[in-house]
């Protein structure tokens, strides 16, 4: 039997410079390390000392993507930053997703203009419910993802369960690259299965083969019962386990996993050599008409996110984009095909967590962000002047329905100006009634509605209470029958709302009613997720 079963590290192209793009996020449960790894992937591909300002402000924590106050005082990270750095060779991109259950909506719209997901899983846990979401957000778009069992210094789940597990759990095929020798106490090292040789704790080769069967010729190895019973499980595991194939990971259905350690360093090395030699290209990105490939000449991208704010001294607003194909160059006029306009995009920018430089140049993968006064807003289409419409970027139906109380009546505009603020940048849903002028916001998590008055208050000192008006349940309204969608508006008048952009809503008081209505009128469709445009 092969105990080999991993693929040869194939050479990297230079040709086009969009090849050498890695756009990628960071899945995983809170406190599973991904604040750690990120750290030590940005550590350890010398991207730290890259972006020495940011070292130099604040110390070792400023390397973390988190920036808003709330996020240092809640410890959770609210928003989505995007960190540019190089190695190797190579451009990566990585976008950071909320970690919290709250804010899957900002996290689904930045799993959107990623190529891979890293999934973080804790080795005493397992399977953790926000992983779980998160992974089903990517297989839907068959994202390929390379799993890292984190905190294997520490006791946990043997391999062996925790492979069983994932699998069980979601579905997916696996297939070890590094394999620990032993775990907590006991770990002794690992065994790199793409390099063919053994490491001690510090990452030291210790042993290199050819065939794992030749590692039995190694006495002080086989001396050690620890290192003997990592050998033993890692060939139960090849034997259950198919071989790495690069072409079924990029399908998503394939993931190279790993063990390591965030906190101690350990496999991060490897984990970055995963990502940059197997780690897919930019890929053509779902649009209407067709897709768009990655090495179409003409520029496209789209907006995956709109920050407000980021920098409380400029209190500017940046639209980050995904471009999909072309070489973009700074100063480019771009045409949003959402409104018809074109812009000149003058200061396009690149980021590293909240720190930012000039983008001269641009190419598919990566991300740029645009300052701009509200003239592009999530789910827009940026082309040289080709009609193209990127899709797949959802807006969910909010769990979460209420109406928005000033307790300052003089600051009705103000007021109106955060909410549609807010509202592109995705923090929340804001809705109009069709009876009456209240404003309703529309969440899919209570910290979503303290993270939206702290900012409406900090950001346009407008104080502002929410009210409950006995809706549970919003879902945005369709029919291939025209007159039958106006027949079902005047009927529900009172329960109708209008969205950002008049797109009918249809508000229940709760499930029940809503699956009655469903009934009711067979021909109206009843949808919880709406494509921004
Ligand atoms: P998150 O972003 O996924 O929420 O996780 P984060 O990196 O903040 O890590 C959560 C906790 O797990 C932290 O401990 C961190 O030090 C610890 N951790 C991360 N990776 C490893 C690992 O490989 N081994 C071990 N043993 N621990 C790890 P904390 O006590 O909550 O925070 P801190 O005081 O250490 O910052």
């Amino acid at each position: 039997m092969s105990l080999s079963n991993v693929a040869e590290v194939s050479p990297r192209p230079t040709a086009e410079p969009f090849r050498l793009r890695r756009t990628f996020a960071i899945i995983s449960h809170p406190d599973a390390g991904k604040t750690t790894l990120t750290e030590r992937l940005l550590a350890a591909a010398g991207a730290i000392q890259q972006a020495g300002a940011v070292r130099g402000k604040a110390g070792t924590r400023s390397t973390r993507s988190d920036w808003m106050e709330m996020e240092q005082q809640r410890g959770i990270s609210i928003t989505s930053s995007v960190m540019t750095f190089d190695y190797d060779g190579l451009t990566l991109n990585l976008l950071d997703t909320p970690g919290h259950s709250d804010f899957s909506e900002d996290t689904y719209r930045t799993l959107t203009a990623v190529d891979a997901a890293i999934m973080v899983i804790d080795a005493a846990k397992g399977i953790e419910s926000q992983t779980l979401k998160l992974f089903e957000v990517c297989r839907l778009r068959d994202i390929p993802i390379i799993t890292f069992i984190n905190k294997i210094d520490r006791e946990g789940q043997s391999p062996l369960d925790l492979i069983d597990e994932i699998q069980g759990k979601l579905a997916l095929d696996l297939t070890p690259v590094l394999w620990p020798i032993g775990q907590g106490v006991d770990f002794g090292g690992y065994i790199d299965l793409v390099e063919k040789r053994v490491l001690n704790p510090q990452g030291k080769t210790i042993a290199e083969y050819d065939q794992l069967e030749d590692l039995l010729d190694n006495e002080e190895l086989i001396d050690n019962p620890v290192f003997m019973t990592a050998l033993e499980t890692l060939e139960m595991a090849q034997a259950m386990l198919p071989e790495f194939d690069l072409k079924t990971f990029h399908e998503g259905h394939l993931s190279p996993v790993l063990f390591g350690s965030a906190l101690k360093g350990i496999s991060v090395a490897e984990l970055l050599r995963t990502l940059g030699d197997w780690g897919p290209e930019p890929r053509p990105q779902p649009a209407l008409p067709a897709p768009i490939p990655p090495s179409d000449k003409k520029v496209t991208g789209f907006v995956f996110k709109v920050q407000a704010n980021m920098d409380a001294n400029h209190r500017d607003r940046i639209a980050f984009v995904r471009l999909c194909s072309g070489k973009f160059e700074r100063g480019m006029r771009l045409k949003n095909v959402r409104s018809g306009k074109d812009m000149a995009v003058s200061n396009p920018m690149f980021f590293f967590g909240n720190n930012r430089e000039l983008a001269e140049e641009a190419v598919a993968g990566d991300i740029v962000g645009i300052p701009n006064h509200g003239t592009l807003s999530v789910g827009d289409t940026l082309t040289e002047g080709a009609n193209i419409n990127v899709t797949g970027i959802p807006n969910f139906a909010p769990e979460i329905i209420r109406r928005v109380r000033l307790t300052d009546h003089m600051k009705t505009k103000q007021m109106s100006k955060a909410l549609s603020d807010l509202a592109e940048e995705g923090v929340t849903q804001v809705f109009r009634r069709m009876v009456g002028a209240d404003w309703i916001v529309g969440v899919v998590g209570q910290l979503q509605l303290e993270v939206l008055s702290a900012r409406v208050a900090k950001e346009y000192g407008v104080p502002i209470t929410f009210e409950s008006l006995g809706f549970e349940v919003a879902r945005w309204v369709e029919s291939d029958d025209p007159d039958e969608l106006k027949r079902f508006i005047a009927a529900q008048k009172v329960n109708m709302a209008e969205d950002r952009t008049g797109a009918p809503v249809f508000l229940a008081q709760n499930a029940w009613w809503a699956d009655r209505a469903k009934q009711d009128w067979p021909k109206i469709r009843f949808l919880t997720t709406k494509e921004r445009h």
